[in-house]
């Protein structure tokens, strides 16, 4: 109930359409009313007295009666479903915020798709919730009180045994209702695991063609898809069930009434117009307590998907702004790692007792054997990621005290997996600065060594890039999130293995777009490069969420420990001119 109140109020901004619609809605069911008064006039009048001035008038009032009917019917329909796309679009469009608000962290531990299918399929089923059943809710209530009316005042004690059968179809329809709610949640499920299934298999059709997956992906989503279809068999079955159930029950209903209004007629207590009239009524009874089961039907369905949309819609923030959050200005001194401790579930931590110093305009190279917590330690910056101890601080400000917005806007960040939009190169380099002009990106492609390989595609800078930036090598997706990265001008720069996916070609090639990139900036490197390493200010050495080490290259080498053995494992034979190894990619037992 609840919920269902929730999802009504996304009509209120609609009010005045709202009650517009009802005006016609009202309308509408008095016309019902009026086809089953106007059978006592037809029959009495006409058929029984022969009437010659009936026979003119009431053909005509049933024209009237109908072409009231009609415009009613168009508008009251017309109108409320309008509001509920409305409604529906709106909630479409606070769902899509949300999503892009809500935290990495959040992403992390979902299935794309799963997420998908609630902006998609659980909100189409909603739409029919808020117009179709709102207005079938309200048309079919008014009609039936109109009937209602027009048999108690035909007759009250027969309308009282017609009567007696409603609470018996109204217990009914409760339990058909929440027998379908169970079953409508498992088909919306059902409808979302399909959906992620569809998403993964689509973004890794490489992985499943090369390993001749294919049969078996089909199977698996045959079976998904079968299993959708035994649940949605079963709505259809308690569907399709309340229907005939209750006009068994309402023959009951019929039967007595026609043996006791029977005896009426006969007796002459009551004329046969009045009691086809009421009888009328009492069958036009049946239309909408049958279409008001349904109604309910849909609305325990829809319920099943508003649970989950609003579920999602109430999913907290876990990355959230004070109330009071300053901007802060731009990077002046340092970025201090303070106390910092980090776990991604309770109990096992990833970094703990982190602290460190960075200068503005020092190059920091993070290095350490994979799982050693280097990326969650960079995601801990632009608040990825919150601290669960100790802070962060950039010029002695906590970063939690600050606007995220204002945060963000001053870190760059390139990783291993590149994201291009499906958009021309142009849009992807400006990315986040739509007030760039031409000049900008290309002096950003420039820097970034893109703009000779992206002046030879077929129309430069508005070639369509895909999804993916398939058309495109890693090297130079790579350049082209750098020049994205230059674009922004961080103060602060984040590589998370950027080049640790290219081959040593492309490597080459990146590496001198990101010397471009870093100039001048406060850099967190994830290093795989050993000229990397050796150039960076300083090299931290994290080894299970802890630093191990901290020093210059040549300080580290004569320590021994962790870092030289990573290096003499690493880089056997490698010397500093070369360059090129993967230290990231190195497992130290
Ligand atoms: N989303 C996540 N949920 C739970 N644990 C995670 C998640 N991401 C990383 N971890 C764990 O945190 C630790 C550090 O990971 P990470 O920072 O990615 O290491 P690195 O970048 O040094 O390879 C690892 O033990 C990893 O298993
Ligand atoms: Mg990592």
């Amino acid at each position: 109930m609840e919920l269902y109140l929730r999802l009504l109020s996304y009509l209120k901004p609609y009010g005045v359409r709202f009650a517009v619609a009802s005006l016609f809605m009202v309308a509408v069911s008095a016309t019902a009313g009026a086809a089953a008064l106007i059978i006592e006039p037809i029959l009495d009048n006409i058929f029984m007295s022969k009437d010659q001035s009936s026979l003119a008038l009431l053909p005509l009032g049933v024209v009237v009666i109908y072409l009231v009917r009609g415009i009613g019917r168009y508008f009251a329909s017309s109108i409320m479903q309008a509001i509920g796309q409305l409604a529906v679009r709106d909630i479409r469009n606070e769902l899509f915020a949300k999503l892009q608000r809500l935290s990495v962290g959040f992403y992390q531990t979902r299935q794309t798709g799963q997420i998908m299918s609630r902006v998609t399929n659980d909100v189409t089923v909603v739409q029919d919730a808020v117009s179709i059943v709102v207005y079938d809710f309200i048309r079919e209530s008014l009609t039936m009180i109109a009937l209602l009316g027009v048999v108690l005042y035909r007759d009250w004690k027969m309308a009282l045994v017609a009567i007696l059968v409603i609470p018996l179809s109204g217990g009914l329809i409760q339990r058909l209702g929440r027998s379908l709610r169970v079953v409508a949640k498992e088909s919306q499920e059902r409808m979302a695991d399909m959906t992620a299934m569809l998403h993964e298999t689509c973004s890794g059709i490489r992985v499943v063609q090369a390993f001749g997956m294919e049969d078996y992906e089909i199977d698996r989503f045959k079976k998904g898809n079968q299993e959708y279809f035994e649940t949605v068999r079963r709505t259809i079955v308690i569907n399709e069930l309340s229907s005939p159930l209750l006009e068994f029950l309402g023959a009951f209903g019929i039967a007595g009434i026609i043996y006791y209004g029977g005896s009426m007629v006969m007796s002459g207590e009551t004329t046969v117009g009045a009691f086809f009239s009421f009888l009328t009524a009492l069958f036009m009874l049946y239309a909408p307590i049958s279409k008001l089961s349904r109604v309910n039907n849909k609305i325990q369905h829809a319920m099943a998907a508003a649970r989950r949309i609003f579920e999602l819609m109430d999913t907290p923030p876990s990355i959230t702004e004070k109330p009071d959050a300053v901007e802060i200005s731009p990077l002046k001194r340092s970025v201090e790692f303070i106390d910092v401790g980090f776990a991604y579930d309770q109990g096992k931590n990833a970094l703990s007792g982190i602290n460190l110093s960075v200068k503005k305009g020092e190059v920091i190279a993070l290095v350490g054997p994979s799982g050693a917590g280097k990326t969650t330690l960079v995601n801990l910056i632009p608040r990825f990621l919150d601290a669960t101890r100790g802070a962060v601080l950039i010029d002695g400000v906590d970063t939690r005290d600050v606007t995220v917005k204002s945060l963000r806007a001053q870190i760059g960040i390139v990783t291993q997996d590149v994201f291009l939009f499906h958009d021309t190169v142009r849009n992807n380099i400006a990315y986040g600065r739509n007030d760039a002009d031409f000049e900008q990106v290309v002096s950003a492609a420039k820097a970034a060594y893109a703009h000779e390989f992206i002046v030879e595609m077929p129309n430069g800078y508005d070639t369509v890039i895909g999804e993916r930036g398939a058309k495109l090598s890693g090297g130079q997706r790579q350049r082209i999130s750098i020049a994205r990265a230059i674009m922004k001008n961080p103060a602060i720069m984040i590589l998370d293995e950027a080049t640790s996916a290219l081959d040593s070609e492309s490597e080459k090639m990146v590496q001198k777009a990101l010397t471009n990139l870093l100039t001048g900036r406060t850099t967190f490197v994830i290093a795989h490069r050993l000229s990397t390493i050796i150039n960076a200010d300083r090299i931290i050495v994290l080894n299970k969420g802890s630093i191990a080490q901290a020093g210059s290259h040549e300080e580290l080498m004569a320590a021994g420990g962790l870092y030289r053995r990573l290096f003499e494992s690493q880089f056997a034979g490698e010397t500093p001119a070369q360059g090129g190894a993967a230290l990231s990619q190195m497992e130290v037992e």
